[in-house]
């Protein structure tokens, strides 16, 4: 029920549900996917890391204590880092109380139940690898989860995935491993070099504070690697005025605790 991909610069930019609508529910739950379909939002996007056991979950911080109980079920396991517990250990966490109490009992998804809910609601995944470098082959390992269930399927792979991370390297290995995923890179790079990122990305998405026309100009002036204009998605805008800024800077899509306020703010 969704509308069709829109082209680099044309139309209205695309809202993006960061780690879920997380402005109204617990980042990076179901709960968070729910409340954004909920909104009408097709786009989601989360971060992906590795337990112990090698479980990939679906958390943001490289430590669990900020979004769940840990300090309390895990007292002796500080600094709770989500590499040294197991796919089990996580799931006894309650990871929506800190959030509010109507959220209480709210789990740490795996990616399989996250891309599960995110597919029963035909929503679409932005992904990130959230700091791959410390989850080595975190790459293929994504990959492999996302054939399992169907998302790498046929010639519609592109209109509801894109891979990003911060760690140009990863993304380059997702882009050389499944050259048919969209693939974005997290940063401004500088213009000189937008077209060595095109080789490996169809994405170049920046922090909003270093968003201008003139940025986004140059990177639609450089071609991706589906063959396409590099696509800007910025982050992370949560008021009427910061989305309207950036639509007018160009961007292709904005990712926000608040894509509904996003959405109405730069509806045409
Ligand atoms: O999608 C971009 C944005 O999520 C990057 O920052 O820290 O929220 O993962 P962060
Ligand atoms: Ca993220």
């Amino acid at each position: 029920a969704f509308a069709d991909s829109r082209a680099a610069g044309e139309g209205a930019p695309v809202p993006v549900a960061h780690r879920g609508a997380s402005g109204y529910a617990p980042e990076n739950t179901l709960a968070a996917v729910d409340k954004a379909a909920e909104l009408g939002i097709e786009w989601v996007e989360n971060d992906v890391q590795r337990t112990r056991d090698g479980e990939l979950v679906v958390m943001h911080d490289t430590t669990l204590d900020r979004t769940t109980d840990a300090e309390e079920v895990f007292p002796d396991r500080a600094p709770w880092n989500v590499a040294d517990f197991t796919a089990d250990e996580i799931a006894r966490l309650d990871a929506g109380s800190w959030f509010g109490e109507g959220y209480a009992g709210a789990k740490v998804p795996t990616l399989k139940q996250y891309l599960d809910r995110v597919s029963a609601h035909d929503q679409k995944l932005l992904l990130e690898l959230k700091k791959p470098e410390l989850y080595p082959g975190i790459e293929g390992e994504t990959l492999k989860e996302l054939s399992n269930e169907g998302w790498l399927d046929g010639r519609h792979v592109k209109d509801r995935l894109v891979i990003q991370s911060f760690n140009a390297e990863s993304v380059a290995r997702v882009h050389m491993r499944k050259p048919a995923v969209k693939t974005g890179f997290l940063g401004t790079p500088d213009t000189s070099d937008l077209r060595k990122y095109g080789r490996f990305t169809d994405q170049i998405n920046p922090s909003h504070t270093t968003v201008s026309k003139d940025y986004v100009d140059a990177v639609h002036d450089v071609r991706g690697a589906h063959g396409k204009p590099l696509e800007v998605f910025t982050w992370t805008v949560n008021d009427a005025a910061g989305a309207r800024a950036a639509a007018d800077a160009g961007v292709d899509g904005i990712i926000s605790n608040f894509p509904d306020v996003v959405r109405d703010a730069v509806a045409e």
